[in-house]
């Protein structure tokens, strides 16, 4: 097993000095992203006894198997250089405990518990573009020094790309590295040769079409196509919750034979957030071409007189 410290280059490298508060590996599948994240994590935790730090994704249950396989090959490299880690909670480890005091923390934004119950030194964040920027903002406030055991507390994340309207591209306080295939020494020579698992790698992204090889392969922040703002369930739904009577109600329509025809109702809060709370959505495929506008009018009014 190897007892050699990682080789890191390009983004990857960079992250293990970055000293912003805010900062992101960002770019395509398997360019070595979360294992530099994980990397440095670590290295900080052993660095400074009693660090407190939290790893977590959106989704709790998200982190076994993907992540955290990552740290379990961190904590191997380590082991064999003759460090050991303490876990708790077996197959789903609620922490991991370090000899010198350090904590690593696993959570999820779905069920945070008690591991951003107080202020930490650390935040990762594995697949930081499946969270909102309230997310990210509200992580950010959870690691302003005032845990008080690292002389530079830092929230930082890894992501894939997407569209080029998402907060990550946007956001001037948060430094983003840009991490390519050539910084991954299992995929790359130093000479920029591909090694044989590279070959393998490689071959599988290039099949990828459309979005997905344009993000995953090509490292390109692009929407999902024919789309300007992208749908993202984790994102954008919300649970069901009654409408206040008195807020203002409207409705969108985008008549459509070629393309899709779309009706949406709207509930508007005093703050002007509008929510899309019922939809017709019919493309052509489906046969059906939409009733005269003036029918289909008094079909919405009788749904809606229905609805509320
Ligand atoms: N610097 C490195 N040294 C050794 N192995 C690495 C390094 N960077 C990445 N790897 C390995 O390459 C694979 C992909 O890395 P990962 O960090 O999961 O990629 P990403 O998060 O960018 O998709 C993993 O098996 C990881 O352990
Ligand atoms: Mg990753």
């Amino acid at each position: 097993m190897a007892t050699q410290p990682p080789e890191f280059r390009g983004a990857a490298l960079e992250l293990q000095t970055a000293g912003q508060h805010e900062v992101m590996a960002a770019g395509p599948a398997e360019t070595g992203k979360t294992f530099a994240c994980v990397w440095r994590l670590d290295s900080e935790l052993r660095r400074y006894p009693g660090a407190q730090a939290v790893l977590l994704r959106k989704v709790r249950a998200d982190v076994f198997g993907t992540v955290l396989q990552t740290v379990t090959k961190v904590y191997e490299r380590r082991a064999a250089a003759g460090f050991e880690i303490e876990s708790y909670g077996g197959e789903h480890p609620e922490f991991y405990d370090y000899e010198n005091g350090s904590r690593l923390w696993i959570a999820g934004i779905d069920r945070p518990g008690k591991a951003l119950s107080s202020e930490r030194d650390y935040v990762y964040v594995n697949q930081a573009e499946e969270l909102s920027l309230a997310d990210w903002e509200t992580l950010s406030t959870r690691c302003t020094g005032r845990a008080g055991h690292v002389p530079q507390p830092m929230i930082f994340g890894d992501c894939n790309p997407r569209e080029p309207h998402h907060w990550i591209k946007n956001r001037p306080s948060l430094r983003v590295l840009e991490s390519r295939h050539r910084d991954n020494p299992t995929l790359y020579t130093p000479d920029g040769k591909l090694t044989e698992q590279g070959e393998r790698t490689i071959t599988i992204l290039e099949r990828l079409t459309g979005t997905r090889r344009a993000r995953l392969y090509e490292g390109r922040w692009v929407s999902a196509e024919g789309t300007v703002y992208e749908f993202d369930a984790s994102v954008h739904l919300i649970d069901p919750f009654s409408i206040p009577a008195d807020w203002r109600r409207i409705r969108s329509i985008d008549f459509g034979y070629t393309n899709p025809f779309v009706c949406g109702w709207w509930a508007i809060d005093p703050d002007g957030r509008m929510y899309l709370y019922r939809e017709i959505y019919r493309t052509p495929a489906h046969g059906r071409r939409p009733r005269a506008a003036n029918q289909v009018a008094l079909g919405w009014r009788a749904v809606c007189r229905h609805g509320r």
